[in-house]
């Protein structure tokens, strides 16, 4: 949140990766708390920023790594969940980040989030380390905690050193698969054509500073132009909208860029198009006074947005502050409200919940050479139905719904009708049955 003389701002690292596999763990070792026994179900439902100052990250790197220099002002993480539902979710973190964590279970490999995750930030072009987790139940383990890879390594057996590298080799091969190149941090000679995998244990607190020193190393070497701080234009992104009752609407933002303060005229999407607002309150989490008012921040922060007006705001949004005319972020909002995608004249339909996921499938279809004749957001409805029973192309008489329901009018439209209806709420699945049926109608 505090800006350095140098004038960097905090990258902003999205932690990505399977359901279960210790994201949210990994970051209360970086924190100090712990969130992830408290979640219900043991499963992250939303977004959460996690903000760690220059003097944090100085001690716990220095601690292990005396020689590293760290001039960014801190690092901003943003935890995702790795549950197949929120893809949406995912998406929106990946968009958001400078740099990213992808946390691998090692004894599990990839799984089906960790390789959605990894067409995300490739998707972005975003840089990631990989967080090889769990190392400490691999056979052989002599146990320590609160400490570094580098200092655990060395006290291992031979037997549990082949036993981690065996581990490590089979995630290799896996990334490989997927065009990643990569190898354990400490064999790296050039880290622009490898990624780094960091082993780590979040549950016994090993491998933090290890982490923190790969990713502070990297975002200074590589993100210098996305992290110059400026304070032209302010921008955020909404993660979550509460309606407060008599305090009104909150926006959980994520501030990217600039410097917000109260009072300030805000742009956002809502129900009803691109609206302004005020500023009232901007609640910040502080770690040892808890939620406390601030008159203004600089990005990059999570912050708690209370606005004037009570709005029908879209999570997701950008929020854009205005100076004078807002017709500009009019248009920009409108052109974000719009999905990124290419349609052509003939095609499958597709219906998601979101933007972000509605891209994501339309991103899986193009990689499969699927084109798509409509994209739109929301459950499948007698509308939808109706207009794809009208094609007569046999291959256009499809619709895809990924994490949406069926419309009652909807389904009974569909139960007089012939047309194909996949809904799923895993990408990968529903892209396949697709592809099943798409070639099985071409033969
Ligand atoms: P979602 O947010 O639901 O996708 O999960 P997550 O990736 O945030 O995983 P979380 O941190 O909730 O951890 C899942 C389970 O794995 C919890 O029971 C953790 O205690 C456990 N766990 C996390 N890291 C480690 C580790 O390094 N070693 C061991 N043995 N267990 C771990
Ligand atoms: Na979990
Ligand atoms: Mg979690």
């Amino acid at each position: 949140m505090e800006t350095a003389k140098n004038n960097l701002r905090e990258p902003i690292v999205c932690v990505l990766g399977h359901v279960d596999h210790g994201k949210t763990t990994l970051l209360d070792d970086i924190r100090g708390t712990t969130v992830a026994k408290k979640e219900s179900g043991g499963i992250t439902q939303k977004i959460g920023a996690t903000d760690i100052n220059k003097n944090l990250l100085e001690k716990i790197v220095k601690n292990t790594f005396r020689n590293v220099s760290i001039k960014i002002p801190g690092l901003l993480f943003i935890d995702t969940p790795g549950h197949v539902a929120f893809s949406n979710m995912r998406a929106r973190g990946g968009a958001l980040a400078d740099i990213a964590i992808l946390v691998i279970d090692i004894n599990e490999g990839l799984m089906p989030q960790t390789i959605e995750s990894i067409d995300i930030l490739k998707k972005f072009k975003t840089p990631f380390i990989i967080a090889a987790n769990k190392i400490d139940l691999i056979p052989y383990f002599i146990s320590a905690k609160n400490k570094s890879f580098y200092e655990v390594f060395k006290i291992q057996r031979p037997e549990y050193r082949e036993e981690l590298d065996k581990r490590i080799y089979n995630i290799i091969n896996q990334l490989y698969v997927h065009g990643i190149s990569s190898d354990r941090y400490d064999r790296i000679s050039d880290f622009t054509k490898t990624f780094a995998i960091v082993p780590v244990s979040a549950k016994l607190n090993i491998g933090i500073a290890d982490i923190l020193m790969v990713l502070t190393g990297l975002a200074q070497k590589f993100l210098e132009n996305e992290i110059k701080f400026s304070d032209e234009s302010t921008r955020g992104t909404v993660i979550e909208v509460k309606k407060e009752g008599s305090l009104g609407t909150t926006l959980d933002t994520i501030l990217y860029q600039g410097i917000l303060a109260r009072g300030d005229t805000i742009a956002l999407n809502t129900a009803n198009g691109p609206q302004t607002t005020k500023v009232k309150a901007i609640l910040v989490n502080s770690s040892n006074k808890g939620i406390m008012e601030k008159d203004k921040v600089s990005a990059a922060a999570g912050i708690r947005i209370l606005i004037t007006d009570k709005l029908d705001v879209t999570p997701g949004t950008s929020i854009i502050k205005i100076l004078d005319n807002p017709e500009q972020a009019f248009e920009e909002l409108t052109r974000e409200s719009k999905p990124n995608i290419n349609v052509s004249e003939n095609g499958v339909t597709i219906k998601a919940e979101a933007l972000g996921s509605l891209e994501a499938v339309a991103y899986e279809l193009d990689q499969n050479n699927i084109k798509i004749r409509e994209a739109s957001i929301g459950d499948i409805t007698k509308k939808d139905i109706i207009n794809v029973s009208t094609l007569n192309d046999p291959l256009e008489r499809i619709i895809i719904g990924f994490n949406v329901g069926i419309s009652p009018d909807g389904r009974e439209a569909m139960e007089s009708s012939d047309i194909k209806v996949i809904t799923g709420d895993v990408i990968y699945s529903l892209i396949e049955e697709a592809s099943k049926w798409l070639s099985d109608k071409k033969h």
